[in-house]
């Protein structure tokens, strides 16, 4: 998802922008994702989990956008809306994000196709983990720190959207109880794609 820079893949490799994604459906996504930020301005939460629903219902699974195949988690960044945006992740077995914050967005994710385990983790709490599949959304909030991985052999497709857009990631180790910085990576340098201009 980002060139040059690991950000919010951690170790995501770069990757040429995958074919196959008809302009029709970028145009609509885009669409709805104007009138539904308006929409849905004061209803963060809402927000997020519609558009987060939304978008995995008219993304394809990676492996019908691009038949190489994958080796490491990869990302692209879908939209840019007022206020957000959206990411396309594609994630082989073994593909994992690290433990993360989002650098003060707030987020929500669907998967598209395939299992992610997503284990939370909070200063001073057990982490706990569960297991996303289907298109139904979770949100979360500023302060949410989580590490997301397929276990799974089948490649996962999930999309993601923050509020506002993300600009840094934190990524943290657990010491004891608690939770210890390890660095801070901008979301800059981003390799960027809407869903109709997959080329
Ligand atoms: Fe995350």
């Amino acid at each position: 998802m980002m060139a040059g820079t690991t950000g919010m893949a951690g170790q995501a490799a770069t990757t040429e922008t995958p074919a196959g994604v008809s302009e029709a459906i970028g145009a609509l996504a885009a669409a709805w994702a104007d009138v539904a930020a308006a929409v849905l301005a004061d209803r963060p939460r809402r927000f997020l989990t519609t558009m987060c629903e939304a978008l995995a219902a008219v993304t394809p699974p990676w492996e019908d956008l691009d038949a190489a195949p994958l080796h490491e988690r990869i990302h692209r960044r879908l939209l840019i809306g007022p206020g957000f945006d959206a990411w396309l992740l594609a994630w082989p077995q073994g593909g994992s994000t690290e433990l993360h914050d989002h650098g003060g967005a707030s987020g929500g994710f669907s998967v598209v196709a395939g299992t992610l385990q997503e284990l939370s983790a909070g200063a001073g709490r057990p982490g706990r983990t569960c297991w996303r599949a289907g298109g139904r959304a979770a949100a979360f909030g500023p302060a949410w720190v989580h590490d997301m991985v397929n276990e799974d052999a089948a490649l996962a497709t999930s999309v993601h959207v923050y509020r506002p857009a993300i600009t840094s990631m934190t990524y943290y180790e657990r010491w004891g109880s608690e939770l210890r910085p390890l660095r801070v990576e901008r979301v800059d340098d981003v390799a960027e794609v809407t869903l109709g201009q997959a080329a």
